[in-house]
């Protein structure tokens, strides 16, 4: 199947290895192309609708660049580090962990120590890709991408986070915004990690694109207003087992700490239901000690059923006052607020989306072959184009009329005009990408002022007056509305 994603990705332009014309051009490093673009571009405005605009959040856009000491803070500079073994013979790098768990099937720890890594690499036999030789001497390397500043080079880190800006920025927000605990603040954009063998496509990439939300509350008042919402609802809890179980449940058994953490993580889990993934292959995994990040208390990985095994699509932290400390130290400002007449140093839960994993994960998730017919069942509000428009014929004025319709679809509609080859072929070439809606010109139009509506999932065709198909197609193609959502928290 992961092939397949690939192959469909690279051919029809949703995504491909970038400097792809340059042979030996670095790995982890990919374009999107125009329906992918298309894609993300939804899938955002998604998360911006269901998590950012309905949990009232404040979205930033900040700078990717960023001096040093915000990293001496943020603990970066120390500990952001993946063991890494060199092979002796030939030179090559390879992440210790990462072959331990392609040759046992087991998931390995990140944070074993080097000596615990090469006593495994000697146990497993396990040898360079390459040429053969064992694999020995575990050390460590720092993934963040080292810039200078300026004619005088003055030392700064590409953001390994997102979520950096938004730390940083913390009290200019508060105080600006008007806002007041809980808050929320949100931001798309890149973050960039130096890894050391990147592989599996968007899976694990140099550079990512996060949507990072970090929740600054007050850690007396986890419970009460909207924390209760999801308390009845139950979530996929994975730790040596999988259970399906309840907030109260969840916080006897020690995985869930307050009502404030179980109520993000209902959100995020309902996010992915609506961007189409079956809530049977999404699962929270409860981080362990040694798994969690060094700045994070308790954690969650939001993990996603795929071919390739279950996948992290979003890290769940609870990172406590770690960052806005650091900051408040290293820098000299203050990051402490007021909460109903206390100071603070708020603490901050984050939810943290790879937005690359999550499409490849949403197309994975919708490949569909039927009877040799591929179709790609992607929600109508995530597919690359809303609509195509093809006119049945190329004469007799029908491709004229069909361009004219395509073009008054494109107002309000991401819509795309074929007229090239068979009406099948055109289908089939619209089902592969997902387009949720084919309308067809014919000489029927001509009488009645009808098109069809073709279901790329049914197959189904429907008659449709063009007086009416803008506003049908926009029904049939929007976010769920406000009835489903209400459906959703019961
Ligand atoms: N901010 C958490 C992460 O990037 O994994």
């Amino acid at each position: 199947m992961f092939d397949e994603v690939m192959r469909v990705a690279h051919q029809r332009g949703f995504f491909f290895k970038s400097a792809e014309s340059y042979p030996n051009s670095p790995a982890g490093f990919w374009d999107y192309g125009p329906l992918g673009v298309s894609m993300k571009n939804k899938f955002i405005e998604l998360w911006r609708r269901e998590l950012v605009k309905r949990d009232g959040m404040i979205e930033i856009d900040g700078s990717q660049i960023l001096p040093k000491a915000v990293f001496v803070a943020s603990g970066h500079l120390e500990s952001f580090s993946d063991p890494i073994v060199r092979c002796r013979k030939c030179g090559s790098f390879f992440r210790p962990d990462k072959l331990l768990e392609e040759k046992t099937k087991t998931q390995i720890p990140e944070k074993l120590s080097n000596k615990e890594y090469d006593d495994m690499l000697e146990k497993y036999d396990i040898r360079c890709e390459n040429c053969g030789e064992k694999l020995r001497g575990t050390t460590r390397f720092n993934m963040m991408f080292r810039v200078g500043i300026g004619a005088a080079e003055e030392e700064a880190y590409l953001r390994p986070e997102t979520c950096q800006t938004i730390f940083v920025d913390f009290p200019l927000l508060f105080k600006t915004q008007r806002v007041k605990l809980p808050v929320g603040i949100a931001q798309v954009g890149k973050s960039f990690r130096n890894e050391i063998a990147p592989r599996q496509g968007l899976l694990r990439l140099r550079e990512i694109t996060q949507a990072e939300i970090e929740v600054f509350f007050n850690p007396k008042r986890t419970e009460g207003g909207k924390f209760e919402l999801f308390i009845g609802s139950k979530l996929p809890l994975y730790k040596e087992k999988e259970v399906v179980i309840g907030f109260s449940e969840a916080r006897d058994m020690g995985l869930v700490s307050n009502k404030l953490v179980w109520y993000y993580l209902k959100m995020i889990f309902d996010f992915y239901v609506k961007a189409g993934i079956p809530e049977k292959d999404i699962r929270f995994r409860v981080l362990s000690d040694e798994d969690r990040a060094f700045y994070s208390r308790e954690a969650f990985d939001l993990e996603v059923k795929l071919s390739i095994g279950w996948t992290e699509l979003v890290a769940c932290n609870y990172r406590g006052d770690y960052d806005l400390t650091r900051h408040s130290s290293v820098s000299g400002t203050d990051f402490s607020v007021d909460d109903q007449g206390e100071k603070l140093i708020p603490h901050v839960f984050e939810l943290s989306m790879g937005v690359d994993r999550s499409i490849y994960a949403i197309i994975e998730k919708s490949m569909r072959e039927e009877k040799g017919r591929k179709y790609l069942a992607v929600k109508p509000y995530l597919a690359p184009y809303h609509v195509g428009v093809f006119p049945l014929v190329n004469k007799d004025g029908i491709d004229l009329k069909a361009l004219e319709l395509s073009s008054l679809l494109s107002n309000c509609l991401d819509t795309f005009y074929d007229d090239s080859g068979s009406i099948g072929r055109r289908y089939a070439r619209a089902d592969e990408v997902g387009v949720p809606y084919c309308v067809t010109v014919d000489y029927d139009t001509f009488k009645d002022e009808t098109v069809t509506i073709r279901d790329r999932d049914t197959r189904v065709q429907q008659r449709v007056k063009i007086e009416e198909l803008s506003r049908k197609l926009e029904e049939m193609t929007r976010y769920p509305d406000i009835a489903s959502l209400s459906m959703q928290n019961k």
